[in-house]
């Protein structure tokens, strides 16, 4: 059968876009700077003045942000590193590149992001930092997070990677911590047309250091203060994102929109968790993630019904054969384990239509109605 919802469609965006990015990357063709350069440098000052920071810091991928953050606040080897156990893998590889030890925490039962009360319970003598993960786009609980990060004087590293112009109490994700890490792969809210990350921070020595170790450690041509790598965002990368950095907060509010949609025409299905909204948060909605004991099922008779949808994440870190043997491995978060097992994202973007919408909600209905029986057993 046909995909009548794909679940994810990048083509009308750079429909919507076209213009300006043909003009975007024949201005980086002509221009000759294809490493650095003036391109970069407008973009991340464009991006900081949207996150609502003094520096934005232009790397390779999210993955490079986050190390190159840590790092640049001197977080390595010996060090721990509290991280949630329901996130993208990234979160804990790039503690693990840094030379430290990702620590997992589990998660809150209704909203899914890092659970304040396990990360202070998992501080220890050897904590260096906490990376809250802005899952889904919905900010962690910030004001929480950041008293544990204050008493214990750790370092808050938020992970953005899916949080382009989310705000908690107001402020934008990005500007919330000492620092965060964004990643613009193409699916993001802000994605560009292959990999690409930043850095974002008010403090300067550390936007410093992390322009350092994003290219050899060197500021200066030929003359390297330390050991790095090369993570330099593409100045075509960057002036494509600044293209379509002005329509980023446009682009969210119909991402709000079709999650209001859902949320109103699904509430009441039996077996079927809706995504919950914390007091104070305004999420990007980067992904709809619904729950249901017979997720599997669910997913299967959507794709039935043409309906693409995907599992964000059906192995949660600690479980991944990259983690096997280690400590983290050994532990038990059963908030993220079960969600492993129940979570489904529904399609959402920006240039989904109303007709594609009905459509999904119309499909997830007769299936939960279908799968009543079985999800009233095993409801929570
Ligand atoms: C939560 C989270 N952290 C980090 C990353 C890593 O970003 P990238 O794929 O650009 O390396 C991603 C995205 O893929 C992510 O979703």
């Amino acid at each position: 059968m046909s995909r009548a919802v794909p679940f994810l469609d990048l083509a009308p965006g750079v429909a919507e876009l076209r213009g300006e990015l043909d003009v975007a990357w024949r201005r980086v063709l002509e221009g000759g700077r294809w490493i650095l350069g003036p391109e970069l440098e407008a973009f991340e000052q464009a991006f900081a003045a949207f996150v609502g920071v003094g520096h934005a810091v232009g790397v390779g991928s999210g993955l490079d942000a986050l190390e190159i953050a840590l790092r640049a606040h001197g977080v390595g080897p010996g060090d721990e590193v509290l991280v949630p156990a329901a996130t993208f893998v990234a979160t804990w590889m790039a503690v693990t590149r840094a030379g430290a030890t990702p620590v997992g925490v589990d998660v809150d039962p209704d909203t899914l992001q890092l659970d304040p009360a396990a990360a202070a319970a998992a501080v220890g003598p050897r904590t260096a930092a906490i990376v809250p993960v802005h899952l889904h786009g919905h900010p962690a609980d910030h004001d929480a997070l950041a008293a544990i990060a204050c008493r214990s004087r750790l370092l808050l590293l938020e992970d953005a990677a899916q949080a382009h112009g989310a705000r908690w109490r107001g402020r934008r994700c990005g500007a919330l911590g000492d620092a965060a890490a964004f990643s613009f792969y193409p699916g993001k809210n802000l994605g560009g047309l292959g990999d690409g990350g930043a850095i974002t921070t008010d403090d300067a020595a550390v936007a410093a250091r992390a322009r350092r170790l994003r290219n050899y450690g060197s500021t200066e041509r030929y003359h390297h203060d330390e050991v790095a790598g090369n993570s330099r965002l593409d100045p075509l990368q960057a002036a494509l994102l600044a293209a379509k950095l002005p329509r980023l907060d446009a682009w969210n509010a119909r991402r709000a929109a079709v999650a209001a949609r859902y949320r109103e025409a699904l509430a009441d299905l039996p077996g079927l968790r809706l995504p919950v909204v914390a007091d104070g948060a305004d999420p990007a909605w980067h992904l709809f993630v619904v729950r249901h004991p017979q997720r599997d099922a669910l997913q299967r008779r959507l794709a039935a019904a043409g309906i693409e949808t995907l599992i964000h994440y059906p192995v949660p870190p600690h479980r991944s054969g990259a983690y096997a043997g280690t400590a983290a491995a050994a532990a038990r978060h059963p908030v993220a384990e079960d969600a492993a097992a129940a979570v489904l994202s529904l399609p959402i973007g920006p240039h989904l239509t109303e007709a594609q919408v009905e459509r999904v909600i119309d499909a997830v209905r007769s299936a939960a109605l279908a799968l009543a029986p079985v999800a009233a057993g095993g409801a929570r």
